[in-house]
């Protein structure tokens, strides 16, 4: 990974999950400086000297943090990890109340201090805090984004690979919609290598991805989190390192494909809310998003995904 030049990635939050994705970015080298804020000081200052003291053996070259908020300014990528965690038993949407209040007295300090920066929501539910990121901040849709399904999306082509002997680089499936419980895997439109995924076979001819399978698949994505943060309290490494991979495409201006979460206008006739479609990053954020054909399952499940974030989005008044 080279450096790109010059470059300031913000993590708010200093939590496992912000902690984790400094630390990926900084291995990844996804940015020159990486500054870590958090509201409390010893936290963060333990953090930013840990992690400061691997910086002979990263690609990035300071990091730096605390709980000035000045240590964000001039940063060219936001990432907001900061807000309320999911419990045992808690949906992502269950703390949607609590994190869009955060959100709102958090984001406007932000703003002063990098007010040319594109902002990336981690925090949960990320499809709800990037429609109140936008309203809250009046910001250009393409400058504020959430981490979406790109996270859902490996966690997908690990399982796919893993059936087949495949590396998940190989794999090329999505997981769209809500990162959460309504979301879906793009199935009809999935390759291993250039083969349609619904019709790679074993060597004995017989096809592997049967309707169950690919049930079993999808329904294993969408519990993930559940079965992590059963165990451990919470996920950090996987979404540290999609985060990252995020902010590499937005400063690398990659024009990477990416599942973000993007607010919609008139995608699959789909407006006014923000979720995960396939979508194009670069550095000016989220330059457009891809449409394709869908089945008549992905179309439906896509509406239905759509419908539940309006229903939350209306409930809080967004
Ligand atoms: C995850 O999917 C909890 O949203 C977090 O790992």
């Amino acid at each position: 990974m080279t450096l790109s030049p010059l470059t300031k990635l913000a993590v708010v939050g200093a939590g496992s999950v912000g902690s984790s994705l400094a630390y990926a970015a900084a291995i990844r080298g996804s940015a020159n400086t990486i500054a870590l804020y958090d509201l409390n000081t010893e936290k963060v200052d333990a953090e930013v000297l840990d992690l400061a003291h691997g910086t002979q053996f990263f690609q990035a070259s300071h990091v730096t943090g605390g709980s000035d908020i000045e240590c964000v300014a001039d940063s060219d990528v936001v990432v907001i990890t900061a807000g309320a965690r999911q419990k045992p038993g808690q949906t992502r949407i269950d703390l949607a109340g609590a994190n869009v209040d955060i959100l709102s007295s958090l984001l406007p300090q932000l703003l002063q201090q990098a007010p040319n920066a594109i902002y990336v929501l981690v925090t949960n539910p990320c499809d709800i805090l990037t429609t109140a990121a936008l309203q809250i901040s009046g910001l250009p849709t393409n400058r504020v984004m959430s981490s979406g399904t790109v996270l859902d999306s490996s966690r997908l082509r690990w399982l796919v690979g893993r059936k087949v002997g495949i590396s998940p680089r190989s794999v090329h499936s999505l997981m769209i919609g809500e990162h959460g419980d309504t979301e879906f895997a793009l199935w009809s439109s999935a390759t291993i290598g250039q083969a349609p995924l619904r019709d790679w076979t074993d060597e004995q001819g017989r096809r592997v991805f049967t309707p169950k399978l690919l049930d079993e698949l999808e329904h294993e994505v969408t519990d993930a989190a559940y079965r992590i943060i059963k165990g451990k309290g919470a996920t950090n490494y996987a979404i540290g390192i999609a985060g990252a991979r995020i902010v590499e495409a937005l400063l690398g201006d990659h024009h990477a494909v990416l599942p973000v979460s993007t607010m919609l206008d008139n995608y699959r006739g789909i407006s006014g809310v923000a979720l995960s479609v396939p979508s194009v990053v670069g550095r000016r954020g989220v330059e457009r998003t891809i449409e394709f054909p869908f089945d008549e399952r992905e179309d439906r499940l896509l509406h239905k995904s759509a419908d539940a974030l309006l229903a939350v989005q209306r409930s809080l008044g967004l």
